[in-house]
């Protein structure tokens, strides 16, 4: 493979690991990352550029959803290598001029962080030069409340994100740390949940046995029920 010996090649920031801190301006003031999260959950997303239509879509349905994400603690933060003076012109010509699947009048009032020295993109790998040298791809960093990265999602400039899907990995995750389980595929709350937690292997035989009521389908592959209201009344501040 041949290599470019002008190409800079950054860590990529992994799950399980601290969040790289920076300091940064944003369209809310001053922003200390994560330090100013702790004790909460945290959304750090990229987007490629402001005023481009894709990004403008997002903007709209993730701010649409805001509340809905802070009552389950957690703080949504966006970034672009664009200047803030662009992001502020951006936000206002969205809340001014544009209607899009039914939502007008929006109005972003999360922090959207100016990145013009790439240097927080570079840091967290939202650079990918396959893609593009000059704006970030959409990166997804899910920062729980002490910091640790614990979801990464990464997607190419020309695919807008799912945000109910961004959603309901961040209450599928509030889930097993809150009662220690691990959540199946396309879960949401109220479906059975997977007993013991992710990493463990099966449960003891004794408990498959008397089952607990749990649901084996096999000694590896355990579920129990959960319900909504449970885990509601456990996530929702
Ligand atoms: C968009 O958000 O529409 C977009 C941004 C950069 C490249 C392609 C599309």
């Amino acid at each position: 493979m041949e290599t470019n010996p002008n190409q800079e090649f950054y860590a990529m920031p992994r799950i399980g690991e601290k969040a790289p801190s920076f300091k940064a301006v944003t369209t809310q003031g001053p922003i200390n990352f994560p330090e100013d999260y702790n004790g909460s959950w945290a959304i750090l997303f990229s987007h490629p550029a402001d005023f481009t239509p894709v990004c403008t879509s997002e903007f709209m349905t993730f701010a649409s959803m805001e509340d809905q994400f802070n009552k389950a603690n957690c703080k949504l933060v966006g970034l672009s290598v664009d200047g803030l003076y662009s992001h502020i012109a951006w936000l206002r010509t969205i809340k001014e001029k544009i209607e899009f699947n039914g939502m007008k009048n929006v109005e972003v009032t999360f922090p959207l962080i100016e990145d013009i020295t790439m240097d927080v993109a570079k840091k967290y790998g939202m650079m990918m030069p396959g893609e593009s040298n000059t704006k970030a791809v959409r990166a997804v960093f899910f920062v729980d409340p002490n910091g640790i990265i614990r979801a990464i999602i990464y997607y190419p400039l020309s695919l807008g994100r799912n945000f109910d899907e961004l959603y309901r990995a961040l209450i599928a995750m509030q889930t097993a740390d809150a009662f220690s389980i691990a959540t199946p595929a396309d879960w949401r709350p109220g479906d059975d949940v997977i007993v013991p937690p992710a990493g463990s292997c099966g449960v003891a035989k004794d408990r498959m046995d008397n089952k607990e009521e749990m649901h084996c389908y096999d000694w590896f592959f355990c579920t129990k029920k959960l319900s909504k209201e449970e885990v509601l009344k456990k996530i929702m501040k």
